[in-house]
């Protein structure tokens, strides 16, 4: 597990962007794994940025979305599919057949889950799989209490993920109750993950995933059981750790893993 602490939620997003980076430019053909949300709107920028600036190859990548609303279509503006169009795809050039959102408007929803963990088993697993954590721990909408082996299905969304999500709704009462996500299991079986964090409002919620005990009541603890995961935080998101991590690493240890 890798910690490295930026001063700003900027510079958070230019590492993560570097990573990807390289990780694309190292393998063209690369499975990776999107999340929505505040934290990574920032790397996504950076990769629209390098893809038309600096020719940063999408043509041959494949996607898979953590989650996705149920009820939510695809032209709902708070449904991920439109949030991952408007930040992202609509400027990269991923072919349309590459990219794979769980769909919120699934008439047999447990049929649709399991089609998707075998698109993601069928395109040779996840390689980087880039995450958000919520102030509760979740991970993707993995919410306290979710089975730590768990794959894509439908869950209740949390009490505290309602209040954090109803920003993005005009109408409270638009707010979905359920949501498709990925599991804990689909998330770990990644080959490397990516995992974003700013703000104090994530500092309880850090500090459990990285120096608590590995537990359902934090599903984010689970990655302490990943061979290959990078945290990427700004300082107010570290401002609860005990240990002392570094703010950079040597670009070749970052080449090597
Ligand atoms: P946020 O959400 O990036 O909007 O804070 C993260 C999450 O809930 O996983």
């Amino acid at each position: 597990m890798l910690v490295i602490v930026k001063e700003t939620s900027r510079q958070m997003s230019a590492e993560a962007a570097e990573i990807v980076a390289n990780r694309l430019r190292k393998k063209p053909n690369l499975v990776i794994g999107f999340a929505t949300g505040s934290t990574p709107l920032g790397l996504y920028k950076l990769l629209v940025r390098m893809h038309k600036e600096d020719g940063l190859d999408f043509s041959k990548v494949t996607t898979f979305n953590l989650d996705e609303y149920v009820g939510l279509p695809p032209s709902h503006e708070a449904s991920y599919g439109r949030y991952m169009r408007q930040h992202l795809f609509r400027h990269l050039n991923i072919p349309e057949q590459s990219i794979h959102l769980p769909d919120g408007m699934a008439d047999d929803v447990d049929a649709h889950c399991e089609w998707y963990e075998e698109e993601i088993r069928k395109a040779g697993g996840i390689d980087l799989q880039i995450l958000g954590i919520g102030a509760n721990g979740h991970i993707a909408f993995n919410e306290p209490g979710s089975s730590l082996g768990s794959r894509t299905r439908i869950k209740t969304l949390a009490g505290t993920t309602l209040r954090d999500n109803a920003r993005f709704f005009k109408r409270r009462q638009d707010l979905p109750k359920y949501a498709i996500t990925m599991g804990v299991g689909t998330i770990m079986d990644a080959k490397e993950i990516l995992l974003l964090a700013t703000g104090r409002g994530k500092a309880e919620a850090l500090r459990a995933a990285v120096e608590g005990p590995i537990t359902a009541q934090c599903p984010a603890s689970i990655v302490q059981l990943h061979r290959k995961v990078f945290i990427v935080l700004d300082k107010d998101a570290a401002s609860k750790l005990a240990g002392s991590y570094p703010d950079s690493w040597h670009s070749s240890l970052l080449l090597e893993r």
